[in-house]
């Protein structure tokens, strides 16, 4: 489908493309699917320059479930990164050896860098603070699984609008459907950045800023939540200040409409609480669990016959 394809920015596909990948995602899900034989003898390296849990072991197992083998480069202070080796050299060795390439790195722009180096299809697992195309694929193709349909819906995003890369991307990647609202819940030091907010307005997409979940919980079928992203604060003050802006717990839960959902790319710190997840509206753990389907998908698209 995607054949030798880059996975760098969710803009770089079109509604239809998508709607292709959730049949296919489909496919793996039910267990209709299976890896092709390209897949078999495929080689995953994996070049992870910050820390993740769902999206480097969910890649690694849907290459390995799709009977692909996996190498990773593993720790910083393992490789010769450590040593102050360039990315691109990094990358190239890596392209010698595999024939698809998933990086993560803090730095905007680090995977079409390394797209550009390598001969093989390279794949952006997140990087600084804007893109994470394979976890908005993963956001789209659950709430289509959940509501039968993206275009419609009114999508409230809640928490780190600013700093956290899952929910721009998922912002980018909602502005290919005709969603009927989007609500962009924060404070002021966390609210959305223009990059972000002038693509909404470009693609026509009808959005509100606010400052309080008040009047909005009530009417979102979909709450995304993500955390106060600790990271990108210089200052440790500056975090704690804003870090407890919005906590979702039971309260909230029950001022939500019964047929609503609450997603969150995970990892969850205190922003969402434990209590939440006895509820039917929390559908993060079904959102990872099919996020591996969605990455066989995307590799037998990109490797497969
Ligand atoms: C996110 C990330 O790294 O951007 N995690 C993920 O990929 N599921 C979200 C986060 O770290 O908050």
């Amino acid at each position: 489908m995607w054949k030798g394809r880059d996975i760098l920015d969710i803009l770089d596909f079109t509604r239809e493309e998508l709607d292709g990948l959730f049949r296919e995602t489909m496919g793996f899900e039910e267990g209709r699917k299976e890896g092709s034989e390209a897949l078999k003898n495929g080689l995953m390296s994996l070049a992870f320059f910050e820390p993740s849990t769902r999206t480097r072991m969910s890649f690694e197992a849907a290459m390995m479930r799709l009977g692909g083998k996996v190498m990773d480069l593993g720790e910083m202070k393992a490789s010769s990164v450590t040593k102050g080796e360039n990315l691109a050299d990094t990358v190239k060795m890596l392209d010698f050896y595999s024939d698809v390439i998933v990086i993560r790195h803090w730095l905007e722009g680090a995977s079409r860098f390394a797209a550009d180096v390598c001969t093989h299809p390279v794949i952006n697992a997140g990087e600084g603070m804007k893109n994470h195309p394979t976890q908005t694929m993963i956001d789209l193709y659950e709430i289509q699984r959940e509501f039968g349909k993206i275009d419609g819906l009114t999508i409230a995003v809640v928490g780190d609008i600013r700093h956290a890369r899952a929910s721009a991307s998922l912002l980018l990647g909602l502005s290919l459907f005709d969603v009927k609202k989007i609500y962009l819940i924060a404070p002021e030091p966390l609210r959305v950045r223009s990059e972000v907010k002038d693509r909404l307005n470009a693609a026509k997409v009808g959005f509100e800023e606010r400052d309080s979940l008040l009047g909005v919980v009530e009417n979102a079928d979909v709450l995304y939540v993500t955390r106060v992203q600790k990271e990108r604060y210089s200052d440790l003050g500056e975090y704690e200040r804003v870090k407890n802006s919005y906590i979702i717990n039971d309260d909230v839960v029950k001022k939500m409409k019964p047929d609503s959902i609450i997603l969150h790319p995970l990892p969850r710190v205190d922003e969402l609480g434990v209590t939440v997840d006895k509820y039917r509206q929390a559908r993060y753990f079904e959102q990872a669990r099919r996020g591996l389907h969605v990455r066989m998908a995307i590799l037998e698209s990109i490797l497969g016959g």
